[in-house]
């Protein structure tokens, strides 16, 4: 059988080894050779040893571990077709035409771009005499499958991407942190998370974490909002409540799509309410350390399905995303998912809150 090869692209996340692990250890079992191309698709451009077999040990011991030990990174030249030409004649030097991708919208708009133009760019090698034709005819076509790789949480698609329930518990053991300190002092708290154009972990977070106030690029409030919160905030104090906490997500925006910064939370509390508030940012502490247990059976569960998917497609099949709805492992057609995503986040873009939540299949009340 050709091969399948399997990638992480884009940021890294918690789970993605987990979800290595079940790719590969699916693969093996039904007798397909699988490869790692390490580096994402920059190692698919390289070639040489980026692209390696790899064995059933070679996945052992990694389930617990964050990040993704075959590494990631931002490729410009696979963005070019002569990238991508250079790509698919490594793919075929290793006999793989099936792709598992575990990334973000970009990562998996680039596998499609890939895999609607593989006939054509075999064409071009075979014209220029790099590849055979009856080489070129082993692999009539490539299949792909996405998996959803990113902290976020901002996929259509599915409910949850991989590492986006770590960062949650990493988010919510940090606020839990804060909130002792926090209380010793009665302080105010301003803490910064990671989402890029999603709310996500802002939200659950702060609802997780007790929180007193949260900012999300989804929601914009009210002008008047500064004051609002500061009365909030003040009741609590005034009802001895020790410590306040605000979580700011770190695409929050006012109504005008100015961006509202986590320092200028802090300072709107601290002339507002006259006393001391902290900023913490959490930054890439969120992408970091062991996956959550169900980051773990999640990544198991879709990497699985996605070689199942890979080893029944057809020339004709359509790449498939696969991700968990009402907690079942789905499959939905990959490119719709990539558009309802990126419409969301242009809607997001223009201020269009009430599109951005129908498209996420949600609702929207202030
Ligand atoms: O998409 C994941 C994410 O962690 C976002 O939450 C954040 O905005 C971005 O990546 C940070 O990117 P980088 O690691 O390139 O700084």
């Amino acid at each position: 059988p050709t091969g399948i090869g399997v990638l992480t692209s884009g940021g890294d996340a918690q789970g993605m080894n987990a979800a290595l692990r079940a790719v590969v250890r699916t693969a093996l079992s039904r007798g397909v050779p699988v490869y790692a191309i390490y580096e994402g698709y920059r190692g698919m451009v390289e070639g040489g040893n980026r692209i390696r077999p790899l064995s059933w040990d070679d996945v052992g011991g990694i389930m617990h571990r964050g990040g993704t030990i075959i590494g990631t990174a931002r490729s410009r030249t696979f963005r070019t077709r002569e990238g991508r030409l250079q790509a698919a004649a490594n793919l075929i030097e290793h006999g793989i035409n099936r792709l598992v991708v575990i990334g973000g919208d970009g990562s998996l708009t680039g596998a499609d771009t890939f895999r609607r133009e593989w006939s054509s760019l075999l064409a071009e090698l075979v014209e220029t005499g790099k590849l055979s034709r009856e080489t070129a005819a082993r692999y009539p076509f490539l299949a792909l499958v996405g998996l959803v790789g990113s902290i976020d949480n901002d996929f259509y698609g599915t409910d949850m991407t991989i590492g986006a329930d770590s960062a949650l518990h990493r988010i919510t053991a940090a606020i839990d942190a804060l909130v002792s300190t926090a209380a010793s002092h009665q302080r105010t708290f301003v803490v910064e998370v990671m989402g890029r154009h999603c709310g996500y972990l802002a939200l659950m977070g702060a609802v997780a974490g007790g929180a007193d106030y949260v900012l999300i690029p989804e929601n914009p409030p009210e002008p008047g909002w500064e004051d609002r919160m500061c009365a909030l905030l003040r009741a609590g104090r005034a009802a001895g409540r020790r410590e306040s906490i605000v979580v700011v997500a770190e695409g929050a925006r006012d109504r005008e799509g100015n961006p509202i910064t986590s320092d200028y939370v802090r300072r709107v509390l601290e002339e507002r309410l006259e006393e001391d508030a902290r900023v913490t940012i959490l930054g890439h502490v969120q992408r970091g350390g062991t996956p959550s247990a169900f980051d773990r059976w999640m990544s198991t569960l879709v990497g699985y399905a996605a070689v199942e998917e890979l080893l029944s497609a057809t020339p004709d099949s359509e790449p498939q995303l696969i991700g968990m709805r009402y907690n079942r492992i789905t499959r939905q057609p990959l490119m719709h998912c990539v558009e309802q995503t990126q419409q969301v986040s242009a809607a997001i873009a223009a201020g269009d809150y009430q599109r951005a939540m129908e498209l996420r299949g949600g609702s929207f009340t202030e």
